[in-house]
């Protein structure tokens, strides 16, 4: 039953572990392309330029798409945080710009302002969102269901991992144009190996408990990645701050010796996160600064990015080898379950955070 835990401790164990269910369940429903045919209908039936709105682990989730789109289909993103997005001076809107809203509750006041706003500018809408009878649902010219069920965990995890899952269709269907149907064809086969591949990364939760039963007493950590990692490094943050209350800042790893670096000492756990081949030996060069100056690296990577980064790491969260485009889902795993154990060592409430609220309604 959705509004129980189901055996588990807690609502957001419970929606960690239906994450391979939700992915199933997304596949099947995005399996037919009538769903994501309805973009056709929109004015810019050619879709040139696309601007992503959200808040919070929504806001993240479209940080990642913003690579895949850009990556596969050549269609210029940005990606914007609602409240920032709903008064700041606009460019010129083009033909062909659409917006994407991304939200689990459909709810969330800056991004129904933002929503408002852009239809009042005639730039078409879409959301994509969990919420199927909110406001936001019912505003959009278009909506994408993310079907990932009710979420009760404040801080979001498998309706995170929904937008991942629903976002990668998208670029998937906006590539189309572009790419041949085989690629598609085989980027679409890893979303149905994903299910698998999360089931595979949660077999691995006591290495995450380990790492976990270390931040019992510690008041920052430093999440690093780079491209779409970075945006997962963000996330990896945001799920430690809102579920255990310790200060954590993410940092495109690159950036680390423009600042970050002088807050490092051996009290501050890093986590990096090992997620694309291509520059992986770049981010263990980061790394290096960091052990150099008597700092803890935690690596999250599969055991290839470990081999090559054994010297560097004094703690591993080894996750399942998984094709390029569908890593950072399975990165989000450990990720999750950091933010879990880490609050449940130190004797808090991870459903109910201090401070925060489900679905931000007021401004
Ligand atoms: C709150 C929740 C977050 C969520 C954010 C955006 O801060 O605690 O988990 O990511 O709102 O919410 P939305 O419903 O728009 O995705």
């Amino acid at each position: 039953h959705a509004f129980d835990t189901g055996g588990h401790s807690h609502f957001m164990a419970k929606e960690i572990y239906e994450q391979p269910a939700v992915i199933d369940q997304i596949n099947r429903l995005y399996r037919d392309r009538s769903l994501l045919d309805q973009l056709f209908s929109l004015d810019a039936a050619r879709i040139r330029r696309i601007n992503f709105v959200a808040c919070g682990s929504s806001f993240h989730a479209a940080s990642v798409a913003r690579h895949w789109i850009q990556s596969m289909s050549g269609i210029e993103c940005t990606v914007h945080v609602a409240s920032e997005y709903r008064y700041e001076a606009l460019p010129r809107i083009y033909p062909g710009e659409v917006a994407i809203l991304v939200s689990q509750s459909g709810e969330t006041a800056d991004t129904l302002a933002a929503l408002e706003r852009l239809r009042r500018l005639g730039m078409p809408v879409i959301a994509i969102v969990n919420e199927s009878g909110s406001t936001m649902a019912r505003l959009a010219d278009i909506t994408l269901p993310l079907a990932a069920g009710p979420e009760i965990g404040v801080a979001s995890t498998k309706a995170f991992m929904a937008q991942l899952v629903v976002m990668a269709h998208l670029s998937l269907h906006l590539a189309l144009r572009q790419a041949s149907p085989t690629i598609t064809g085989r980027l679409r086969d890893h979303l149905l190996r994903l299910p698998a591949l999360i089931d595979a990364a949660l077999h691995n939760e006591p290495a995450v408990i380990e790492a976990a039963s270390g931040l019992a007493g510690v008041s920052s950590a430093l999440f690093l990645g780079r491209g779409p990692f970075q945006a997962l490094a963000a996330e990896g943050a945001l799920k430690l701050k809102e579920t255990s209350y310790i200060h954590a800042e993410a940092f495109p790893a690159g950036e680390l010796k423009h600042g970050p670096l002088a807050l490092v000492d051996d009290a501050m756990p890093v986590f990096a996160l090992a997620g694309s081949d291509d520059l992986r030996p770049k981010l263990a060069s980061n790394l290096r600064e960091v052990t150099a100056r008597g700092g803890q690296v935690h690596v999250i990577g599969d055991r290839e990015s470990m081999l090559s980064m054994a010297d560097v790491a004094s703690g591993m969260m080894t996750v399942p080898r998984a094709p390029e485009f569908i890593r950072p889902m399975v990165a989000a795993v450990p990720l999750q379950l950091l933010a879990y154990h880490a609050a449940c060592v130190r004797g808090l409430d991870v459903d109910r955070p201090r401070n925060l609220a489900k679905s931000v309604t007021v401004e």
